[in-house]
């Protein structure tokens, strides 16, 4: 079936099964790479784009259900300038170790800011917490999302 959206802000076209995930679709289908894949199952987050602007898990979505829609992945999103400020954030605080989780961080980082510019460290732990770290102990990305605040203050 011929699925069509915005990737990135360039409309695409892919003749997939309409049951193949957009996780699968993207890095099998498209060699779009950036969007990492964990568990496979909902649980993790390191398959974290954004779709209609909302944060969900590639893994879980059938290619099916983008059809019309928009999907930013990390390939897009650090071409911006909000992309490189979290980007930068987490690489100053040192949020980035292993660096398996780090594209869907940056997703949920973003998707926060986007809709509150000043949070909490409250309300940035629940934003990561379906993002797995095994890294980092998530002191380092609660502090990084507050560096993107800072240094980003008039772009949120
Ligand atoms: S790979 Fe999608 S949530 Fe883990
Ligand atoms: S930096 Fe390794 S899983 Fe987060």
């Amino acid at each position: 079936m011929k699925i069509e959206f915005y990737l990135n802000s360039h409309l695409v076209v892919v003749d997939v099964d309409p049951m193949q995930s957009l996780l699968h679709t993207l890095r099998g289908t498209m060699n779009h790479n950036a969007t990492k894949e964990g568990c496979g199952e909902g649980e993790c987050g390191a398959c974290s784009v954004l779709f209609n602007n909302r944060l969900v898990n590639a893994c879980m979505m059938p290619i099916g259900q983008v059809q019309g829609g928009d999907v930013m992945t990390l390939e897009g999103l650090r071409q911006t300038e909000k992309g490189q400020c979290v980007i930068n954030a987490l690489l100053e605080a040192k949020g980035v170790q292993c660096g398996f989780c780090t594209p869907g961080m940056v997703l949920a980082l973003y998707a926060l800011l986007e809709v509150d510019a000043n949070p909490t460290e409250q309300v940035i732990r629940t934003a990561i917490s379906g993002n797995l770290c095994r890294c980092t102990g998530y002191g380092m990305i609660v502090e990084a999302a507050k560096i993107a605040a800072q240094k980003g203050e008039g772009l949120w």
